[in-house]
């Protein structure tokens, strides 16, 4: 019998008490290779809705399906061990209603066995982060830039450019602070307004685009590995893999051409 004590997986509870401390440390992933990678550095791992984009060639995070969200939480779960698993709330999926985004987050976490849910929106989603924080559902937040509302904002817009606009984004953080959600992404916000706002409200704010000052930060993986060949400007790129893979594959299909493939490795043994 092993005398080493199970890892156990981080809460939103536990993420919720970190602010102001160690910084929040979180990236996206939508599959089990990757994220049990991401695991071991990672405080959450976001199955973020980007994966429309990202791993299915969307124009937005519009057409992703709550089926979709679901199918790549359960690969990010089982992939893992250690790190909060949130799994994003697809548009379409919660806004009608409290009572029908808490069916679908139900479902989301009874299918996915992930830890929280995330949705977008600030004032106008309140009521229905304290309808589901009541029932039983961790939320995180979202405000700023909201990509499910791109076709209202015009395009993916940063946040905050004038001062005039800064009251209505401290109002969104204060309202989902009061609703009770455990976290808040800021997304593509100017510096010194994410910077306000951390200072200001009492849960984590987890920075996109937004500010070095937040209390975590969070990253596309695969906009930081660099495969996503037009990242966002603010992206940091900590690896170039999209070079390494194709460098790889057009030395697989030389040797193939060639006939050079080694006679061994065409034996599945
Ligand atoms: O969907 C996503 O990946 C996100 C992050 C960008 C925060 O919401």
């Amino acid at each position: 019998m092993s005398a080493q004590k199970p890892v156990r997986r981080l809460t939103a509870p536990q993420i919720a008490k970190r602010k102001g401390g160690e910084p929040i440390v979180s990236l996206t992933s939508y599959h089990a290779h990757t994220a049990s990678i991401v695991d071991t550095y990672a405080d959450f791992i976001l199955v973020g809705d980007s994966l429309g984009m990202v791993m299915h060639g969307m124009e937005s995070t519009v057409g992703v399906s709550l089926d979709l969200m679901i199918m790549h939480g359960k690969a990010v779960v089982r992939g893992t061990k250690k790190a909060l698993v949130v799994v994003d709330m697809p548009f379409g999926s919660y806004e009608e209603s409290p009572s029908e985004a808490f069916r679908n987050a139900a479902r989301v976490m009874k299918e996915t066995q992930c830890g929280a849910v995330k949705l977008e929106g600030g004032v106008r989603m309140a009521e229905t982060i304290r309808f589901l924080t009541d029932r039983g559902v961790p939320v995180m937040a979202h405000i700023g830039l909201t990509p499910q509302s791109v076709h209202v904002m015009g395009g993916f817009k940063t946040q905050g450019r004038q001062q005039d606009d800064w009251d209505q984004h401290f109002e969104d953080a204060r309202a989902v602070t009061e609703a009770g959600a455990f976290a808040v992404v800021l997304e593509g916000m100017v510096e010194p307004l994410a910077a306000q706002i951390t200072k200001e409200i009492p849960i984590p704010t987890i920075g996109i685009g937004a500010s070095a000052d937040c209390d975590g930060q969070i990253l596309v993986l695969e906009d930081m590995l660099g495969l996503n060949p037009a990242p966002p400007k603010f992206v940091k790129v900590y690896g170039s893999l999209g070079g390494q893979i194709e460098a790889a594959v057009k030395a697989y299909a030389d040797e193939v051409k060639e006939r050079s493939f080694p006679a061994e490795e065409q034996v599945y043994r």
